[in-house]
């Protein structure tokens, strides 16, 4: 406590020695902008998507992506969901149309999100830390897309990644592609990527007799923290309340594509030995304890059989290191971050052992959402947006969603869907239309 107070006023006498002004004064005037421009709160912010996936369709919601289908679509006899209509005989033609209305709307999708995440980036003064990109980064791992993840994402973007891989990188396509040169490319991209990074992940390369084995889970962990290095202050009210001095940091854990997905294969001379990142993360939060960092899991799916296991361990770890929390005066935080339900942009907050946890479906390419995480000394928030394309909504390019509160106590689960303005009219309508069949079936109880 004291020494806190000591720092705040080293730092205090620090920032203001060249403005020659009173440290009384100044919190009686309230803080001059001009002086001291660059006092702002400490924030670490990460944005998370999923599913760039080259090539899939959009989502249906995806309404401007549908529009600049339609003629095309029309052309190949195929439906909003690019199938084709009844009755039509399909042939080598209308599969080719198929393939390139799938090709113009996964474009277009990823086209309007980088889009509006560049905006988005440019017009923050503190820049993210990361994107998180959680898997399904191709639609078949297929040479010729990964080279347009790699054009339109990977070679240049302003600020670092963050990457897993989903299902449709490795999973769907073992056994279904040549030679399984699909998932070996997904594969050693990747690990190649992590090595780049000199992230440390769960891999080991040998070399039996002529034969490359590689063994593990591919999960690896990171700490992310705010970009501002300054010494930086916060007043409330004009009364100065603390001073941060340093940076905020998470703990960023990926899995890759699910908790408990493991795979053996070979492509030609090399194994892959890809174990599930169960053991893993039992490690690592054995590891990192009752840490005061937020620890962020993410990976491509959790539905079903996956967010059950990830629950237990959770509720597990929160036994074991809740008591060390409480006598510290801190809170659990903790959360799960994925995608792969193309059309779900949502958050429910868990109630484990009195703490939220919250699990969220971060938001794809293919529906244009994706989610903004921020964190300050004091508060955690996640906020959808809708990305945009600027010449239909006149440049309006981001549609800000819902923020939702991540950690704290609570005492039941409780869930949120991001909405945007086109969702939000249709979930009127449905209700409305419920609300007038109700009162007609009230209304023949009435007359039989
Ligand atoms: C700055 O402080 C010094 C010493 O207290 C004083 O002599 C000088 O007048 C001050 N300058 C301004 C611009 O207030
Ligand atoms: C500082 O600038 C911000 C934004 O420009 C403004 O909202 C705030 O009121 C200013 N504070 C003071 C003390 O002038
Ligand atoms: C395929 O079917 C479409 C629509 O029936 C037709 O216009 C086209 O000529 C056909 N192509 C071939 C190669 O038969
Ligand atoms: C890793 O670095 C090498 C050498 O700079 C480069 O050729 C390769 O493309 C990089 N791979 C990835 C995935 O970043
Ligand atoms: C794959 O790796 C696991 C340990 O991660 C090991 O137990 C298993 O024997 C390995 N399988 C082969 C075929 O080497």
């Amino acid at each position: 406590m004291w020494l806190t107070f000591l720092l705040l006023l080293t730092t205090i006498n620090y920032a203001f020695a060249e403005t020659n002004v009173t440290i009384t004064e100044d919190i009686q005037n309230g803080l001059d902008n001009s002086t001291f421009p660059t006092i702002r709160e400490d924030t670490l912010t990460l944005l998370l998507m999923g599913d760039t996936q080259f090539h899939f369709p959009c989502e249906e919601d995806n309404v401007q992506c549908k529009l600049v289908s339609k003629r095309p679509r029309s052309r190949f006899f195929l439906n909003s969901r690019l199938e084709f209509i009844d009755g039509v005989e399909v042939n080598e033609t209308l599969r080719q149309g198929r393939d390139s209305c799938t090709k113009i709307e996964s474009r277009f999708a990823n086209r309007v999100q980088r889009q509006a995440l560049d905006a988005l980036i440019s017009s923050m003064d503190y820049k993210p830390a990361a994107l998180v990109i959680n898997g399904d980064l191709t639609d078949f791992g297929h040479l010729h897309q990964l080279h347009e993840f790699r054009q339109v994402w990977y070679n240049n973007f302003p600020i670092p990644f963050i990457l897993g891989l989903g299902n449709h990188d490795y999973q769907n396509n073992i056994n279904d592609c040549a030679l399984n040169f699909c998932a070996h490319t997904m594969l050693s991209w990747y690990t190649d990527y992590v090595k780049n990074m000199s992230l440390v992940a769960d891999i080991q390369r040998k070399t039996v007799k002529f034969d490359v084995e590689f063994t593990g889970s591919l999960a690896y962990t990171e700490t992310v923290c705010s970009s501002s290095s300054n010494f930086l202050l916060y007043f409330y009210s004009s009364t100065l309340q603390m001073c941060i001095p340093g940076k905020l940091c998470a703990f960023v854990i990926q899995l890759n594509n699910a908790i408990d997905y493991n795979v053996e294969f070979s492509s030609l001379f090399v194994k892959w030995n890809i174990s599930s990142p169960m053991k893993y993360l039992h490690n690592e939060l054995n590891l990192l304890g009752s840490t005061s960092l937020p620890i962020l899991l993410n990976m491509h799916q959790c539905e079903s059989m996956h967010i059950h296991k990830i629950k237990m361990m959770l509720r597990r770890w929160m036994l074991t290191v809740k008591k060390s929390f409480e006598s510290n005066h801190r809170v659990p935080r903790i959360g799960a971050f994925y995608a792969h339900m193309h059309q779900r942009h949502e958050v429910t907050l868990e109630c484990i052992e009195g703490y939220k946890v919250p699990f969220v479906y971060i938001g794809s390419v293919p529906n244009n959402r994706f989610t903004k995480f921020d964190m300050t000394a004091s508060t955690a928030t996640i906020t959808g947006y809708k990305a945009r394309d600027s010449l239909m909504y006149n440049g309006e390019i981001l549609e800000q969603l819902e923020t939702v509160d991540l950690w704290g106590p609570c005492v039941r689960t409780e869930h949120f869907r991001f909405e945007d303005h086109v969702t939000r009219k249709r979930r009127d309508f449905i209700r409305r239309n419920r609300n007038q069949a109700d009162f007609s079936s009230d209304a023949s109880a009435l007359f039989f």
